[in-house]
């Protein structure tokens, strides 16, 4: 017996090219820093190269896809000791964190290594050296502001003080976050370190610089940016910006390495000897995506000078946001091409996520983690189909509108994907024992629908070109289609009567290969429900030139289960609750601050503050010391009276008894109008903070505070006012 296939559509044609010109293809993310949690804008990234990487397998090529946590510099030596732990505990701990997380939203590593490894100390000592070799590294001797107390040198980012420009206090000291105006840390009026408060002085120490100013460096690199279509043409014109015109050199060189104490690799020095100096993050950090196909290669039995080494064919790619091009499209080829490796074949970038429109924020909500995403039960498939329907191969940045996230999902993803199987699905079982048709129907089916399976290789395309949002416009334009054609042809109507049985066997039969396909072409986005219709529809995991055919004549399928659910509201509002940090606003702790992108900072440093202080902050800190507590003297009150206060839409006047003898009593406005009428109150006891300085207000003098308890931010409806348990007297101190 013979399947339908589908002979003479370009599909066919497109995929029998393919498999024939195997490519080889590396592909990296970037490396997720090792201080913090995976959020949704991380997920931007990890999605998209996932994805693409799926979509290079399922033609048939071999692709790897390979990156690794980034686990050197400040940042993360100041958060393992705030933690009081080493940082390889740390750096151990965040990597399964990272790993579950990656594994959770379906991101398929090749391998998910560490840059604190054998591998990348290698690669970064055989650049280093080559790069010394070639007289492209000098030591030079610079001022840098030191903290005395902590006896070490300041990144940028560590130390604040007031704004030069429009005087804000507590501003970085690279960027000021109230002007925008940027400026060196040298320029900040009353500076003080971040990391112990004292007042930083300037000291000189020798520092390794990689001479980016160097003609061979120059001219390389205006060359390479230029050519081939490596760079995103917005990408390409940031780098003219940046390089400057020829005989105007705007590059200057960049400096490799930082003074203990830093967690990193220290920089070898004559005869074995170490240099008391370390490699900066970032020079080590893309060297990672060596070390991790270096590792890989080892237990995969791979070539890797195949892939690195001067000259090789096969191609490599970086994904890479937008605030680390300069990084990625400057220093990295540079490096690799003065160093004898091979450069990267292209860097794709991407823009920024913002949720509802705005920056995602911890006081909002939205700054959510892929954890609480995931703990929450709400499908990571939703959220990579969303992410793909938005992402189109530019930097653009890329809005997460939660309305438009469950509309999307369930009107497109459920609506007319999966309602295509669950459509047929019960026919077959039930009227036919599970079987399709047996007869050939292939002529008939590109009659019926054509252009399903003829749209593989223009949907290729669009993969290709990393539009996955036009790849699923297109898919779902088809399922448009193949749910036109379940409505003219209405199976409903079809199995009222016994003669209808044929035709109603076909139509079935039909979509289920319609289904099919659709699921070809959408595999690399859902890989998850791939799998789960394959084992439906009883099919080995199917590739891209399975759209080549049809499934053959009497296929037996499986029982349907539904396939997807749709997003309840709640779940987002749940959602955002959950990510949704309660306190006032507390300074932001210092070692969730963000590795310094400098000499990149002026261009940059919007793009990269809050982003990149990953979500580590302790929502219990600044910590209240029993002392603190003490100060404040919580008393059980008697409600005496209360009324409606005239004008205000939210208070109740209170009058406390707290047991002061002589009639003595207080006065209290409560916002808790909302929750309680004033008749209700009367009599009950609660609990007041007696102590409060007595505050004027415009309806009165306010005496006092009771206690209420509300969800955190105060929105959401529901307001309790506290009692004590039964025998507590007015007056009594609460502790
Ligand atoms: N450790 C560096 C990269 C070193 S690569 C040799 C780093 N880490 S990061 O954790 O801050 O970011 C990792 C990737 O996630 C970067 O490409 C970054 O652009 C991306 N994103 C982080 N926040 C993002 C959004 N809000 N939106 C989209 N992508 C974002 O940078
Ligand atoms: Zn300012």
């Amino acid at each position: 017996m013979r399947g339908f296939d589908a002979a003479g559509h370009t599909a066919a044609a497109g995929t029998r090219k393919d498999s024939v010109m195997t490519r080889k293809i590396l592909v990296t993310s970037a490396l997720p820093y090792a201080n913090g949690a995976i959020h949704l804008g991380h997920l931007v990234e990890y999605i998209q190269t996932d994805i693409w990487v799926r979509f290079q397998k399922l033609r048939g090529h071999e692709c790897w896809y390979v990156c690794a946590d980034d686990t050197h510099g400040t940042p993360i030596m100041l958060r393992a000791e705030a933690e009081g732990i080493s940082p390889e505990a740390l750096i151990a701990r965040v990597h399964a964190e990272h790993s579950r997380d990656f594994a959770g939203f379906h991101v398929a590593f090749d391998n998910y290594y560490t840059t604190h490894s054998d591998e990348t100390r290698f690669y970064s000592e055989d650049i280093f050296a080559k790069l010394s070799a070639a007289g492209l590294i000098e030591v030079r001797s610079i001022e840098q502001y030191y903290d005395p107390l902590k006896k070490m040198f300041l990144p940028d980012r560590f130390i604040k003080g007031e704004c030069p420009k429009c005087g804000t206090a507590d501003q970085y000291g690279d960027a000021c976050e109230s002007c925008g105006a940027a400026y060196a840390p040298t320029d900040l009026k009353n500076p003080y370190s971040a990391v112990s408060g004292a007042a930083p002085v300037l000291k000189s120490s020798d520092h390794y610089f990689f001479k980016l100013s160097d003609p061979r460096c120059q001219a390389f690199l205006r060359q390479w940016t230029q050519e081939q279509e490596r760079l995103q043409p917005e990408a390409a014109n940031k780098l003219q910006e940046w390089l400057g015109v020829a005989g105007d050199n705007k590059l200057t060189d960049w400096d490799i390495s930082r003074d203990a104490p830093y967690f990193g690799f220290e920089i070898p020095g004559e005869g074995g000897k170490g240099t008391g100096k370390f490699f900066y993050v970032w020079l080590d950090a893309p060297i990672g995506y060596m070390g991790s196909f270096k590792n890989f290669c080892a237990k995969k039995g791979l070539d890797f000078d195949e892939f690195w080494g001067k000259g090789a064919t096969t191609e490599l790619y970086h994904f890479i946001g937008k605030d680390i091009l300069y990084f990625h499209a400057l220093f990295w080829p540079a490096e690799l091409e003065h160093a004898g490796y091979r450069t990267p074949t292209k860097v794709f970038a991407h823009g920024f996520l913002t949720v509802d429109g705005a920056k995602m924020s911890k006081s909002r909500g939205t700054f959510i983690t892929a954890e609480s995403y995931l703990t929450q039960g709400l499908n990571p498939e939703w959220l990579r189909y969303y992410f793909a329907a938005k992402l189109n191969g530019s930097m653009e940045d890329i809005d997460l509108n939660l309305d438009d996230f469950t509309q999307r999902v369930n009107s497109d993803l459920v609506g007319k994907y999966i309602n295509i199987a669950s459509r047929a699905a019960g026919f077959i079982a039930k009227r036919f024992g599970g079987a399709l048709l047996h007869a050939h129907s292939n002529e008939r089916f590109h009659a019926d629908l054509p252009g399903i399976a003829a749209a593989a290789e223009e949907i290729a395309g669009y993969y290709e070109g990393r539009d996955s949002a036009r790849a699923l416009r297109r898919i779902m334009a088809l399922a448009d289609q193949i749910n036109q054609y379940v409505d003219k042809n209405q199976p409903w109507q079809l199995a009222k009567s016994a003669e209808h049985e044929e035709q109603l066997h076909y139509v079935c039969t039909v979509l289920i290969n319609a289904f099919r396909l659709l699921t070809v072409y959408i595999k690399p986005v859902l890989p998850k429900l791939a799998q789960r219709a394959e084992e439906f529809l009883n099919v080995a995991p199917l590739h891209w030139a399975d759209a080549g055919h049809l499934l053959p004549p009497a296929h037996l399928i499986n029982a349907y289960e539904h396939l997807m659910q749709r997003i309840d509201p709640k779940q987002i509002e749940a959602l955002i609750a959950a990510n949704r940090e309660s306190l006032a606003p507390v300074a932001k702790p210092v070692v969730a601050a963000a590795e310094p992108h400098s000499p990149q900072r002026h261009a940059q440093h919007q793009q990269h503050s809050e982003d990149s202080v990953q979500a580590v902050a302790n929502p219990w800190e600044p910590y209240a010391s029993i002392d603190d507590f003490a100060k404040v003297d919580l008393r059980i009150a008697r409600i005496a009276d209360a009324q409606h206060v005239e004008g205000a839409d939210k208070l109740i006047r209170l009058t406390l008894d707290l047991g002061e003898g002589a009639g003595k009593t207080r006065n209290v406005f409560a916002g808790i109008k909302s929750a309680y009428d004033p008749a209700q109150l009367v009599g009950r006891l609660t609990v007041m903070v007696a102590n409060l300085a007595p505050r004027k207000m415009k309806f009165g003098l306010s005496e006092g505070m009771v206690l209420a308890a509300s969800d955190a931010d105060g929105k959401s409806p529901g307001l309790f006012l506290l009692s004590p348990d039964s025998g507590a007297q007015p007056g009594m101190k609460v502790k």
